[in-house]
């Protein structure tokens, strides 16, 4: 008993994960279950959204990318797409004021040329009103992919003599950034469905039954507890590493390596 008690406080004492991603899924199947239109999920998605925002910081997290809409989500129903371009126009509109406040910086990963108009001036505004934030760096991904990040990085320095590091430098600015340490997907469903691919290579993965608007805070401290049982290894053999190296992995590189001979040829 005990030695359990003693086992937990040491779990305890681990370090949380300073970048956390999360697969925000299940709004559809949590608005069936109560015979609500799929709008309605993903209207109380912005709610778990906002309790999810301010929890974070509190709970240690530097850094949340969130997955709102990928570039296959263009493939629903028109009606449904309207609907989450709305969602996002008015919490662009809305938000942001709450967020400068809390200190969240707020950053749109993915295209903005396809978006409908206004949003990606109202992106821009957004970005521009939180830029003083220091608390949460708040990344979410709207008409994102990664295997599309990755390509366009590879393009951009495809003609000219690129390096490993001109490409990692190119994928930051694709939406890149730090590694994820945590990446959650909620409702059950174990994919990464493209989010953050390369940025995810070391990540552990958490998967959980809840329907995306019932997560919150007390959600997000029990996927951060299962995070401080992990051992990171990064390919090593040791005990104790606990974040991301911040070199690409060697094998990454090696695929860089590969895909700049290709495009060569
Ligand atoms: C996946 O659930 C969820 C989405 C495709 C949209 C996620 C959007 C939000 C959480 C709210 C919007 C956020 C902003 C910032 C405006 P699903 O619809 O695929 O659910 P299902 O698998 O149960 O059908």
């Amino acid at each position: 008993m005990q030695s359990t008690l003693r086992s937990q406080e040491a779990v305890q004492q681990q370090p949380p994960p300073l970048h956390v991603a999360i697969i925000m899924d299940g709004n559809g199947r949590w608005a069936a279950a109560r015979r609500l239109p799929r709008e309605a999920g993903h209207r109380a998605g912005v709610v778990a959204l906002r309790k999810v925002i301010e929890a974070a910081p509190e709970l240690g997290v530097t850094t949340l990318s969130t997955y709102a809409f990928s570039q296959d989500n263009w493939r629903r129903p028109a009606e449904e797409v309207s609907a989450l371009m709305a969602l996002l126009r008015g919490y662009l509109a809305t938000e942001i004021d709450r967020l400068a406040d809390a200190g969240v910086r707020l950053r749109v990963l993915g295209r903005r040329d396809r978006l409908p108009d206004g949003i990606a001036d109202l992106i821009g505004r957004a970005e521009t009103a939180t830029a003083g934030g220091t608390r949460l760096d708040l990344r979410i991904a709207i008409d994102y992919s990664g295997r599309g990040a990755i390509l366009a990085a590879v393009s951009t320095v495809a003609a000219g003599a690129a390096t490993c590091e001109d490409v990692s430098r190119q994928l930051e600015q694709h939406g890149g950034g730090p590694g994820v340490d945590l990446l959650i997907r909620t409702s059950g469903e174990q994919r990464l469905s493209d989010f953050l691919l390369w940025e995810a290579a070391y990540a552990e993965l958490y998967f959980v039954e809840t329907f995306w608007p019932d997560f919150d805070g007390t959600a997000l401290a029990r996927a951060l507890d299962a995070f401080r049982t992990r051992e990171r290894r990064f390919g090593g053999a040791g005990r104790g590493a606990k974040t991301a190296e911040k070199q690409p992995p060697r094998s990454l590189v090696r695929h860089i390596r590969t895909l700049l001979a290709w495009s060569a040829r």
